[in-house]
């Protein structure tokens, strides 16, 4: 597939088939995440690859709970009719998993380090494109409790999970959400 028939030919994928994708076509999915630029090429990243009926419902529970706060602390009528069902039906769930100490320069600012989040969204990028050119739906989620996600996966806290990427065969037309015209957002400066 050509890269930019790619890039926009990618679609954020909420319905997927029960069909299984192979070990090697994750793992050929996850060496393309490796592959996305880091700080001081720190490699800010771990995966880990949920395929467990059991540990996707804990999740899919813990992103229900959250998308019905968001509904009451935003006031937001679309998070009553959103389903995070996917979370139970797409069969591999990829959780991105940030170091903070894997950083860059950026850790000594008063404000702290942001690298390893940028490194990390750059391999979810890679994994999404990779997912996509091989026929397959992705998603990139993030509604969820950090510290419920460490609960339930035994991340340690000084670890960040990031993202779940839903991966599996779509399911379904998707329709492509518009973009503004990109001139509304560029300045050149000469
Ligand atoms: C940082 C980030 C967080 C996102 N979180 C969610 C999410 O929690 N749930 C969801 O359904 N989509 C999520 N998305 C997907 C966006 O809704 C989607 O990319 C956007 O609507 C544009 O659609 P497209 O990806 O099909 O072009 C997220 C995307 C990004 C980049």
């Amino acid at each position: 597939m050509e890269l930019f028939e790619a890039i926009k030919g990618r679609r954020s994928c909420r319905s997927f088939s029960q069909e299984g994708v192979e070990e090697d076509i994750i793992m050929k999915i996850l060496e393309s995440a490796s592959w996305a630029p880091s700080p001081m090429n720190a490699q800010s990243w771990e995966f880990m690859v949920i395929e467990n009926p059991d540990i996707k419902e804990k999740i899919f529970q813990e992103a229900d709970y959250r998308r019905k706060w968001g509904q009451e602390v935003s006031g937001w009528k679309w998070l009553g009719k959103y389903s995070v069902e996917f979370l139970k039906t797409a069969p591999v769930l990829i959780v991105v998993i940030g170091d903070p100490k894997k950083t860059g320069l950026d850790a000594f600012l008063e404000e702290g380090g942001v690298g390893y989040q940028h490194a990390c969204a750059a391999a979810i990028q890679n994994m999404h494109l990779s997912a996509h050119a091989l026929g397959l739906g992705t998603l990139w989620f993030t509604l969820f409790d950090r510290n419920e996600i460490r609960k339930i996966l035994d991340i340690p806290q000084d670890k960040v999970p990031l993202a779940i990427i839903c991966v599996g065969k779509p399911e379904g037309d998707i329709p492509t959400p518009p973009r503004k015209d990109i001139k509304e957002k560029v300045t050149f400066i000469r």
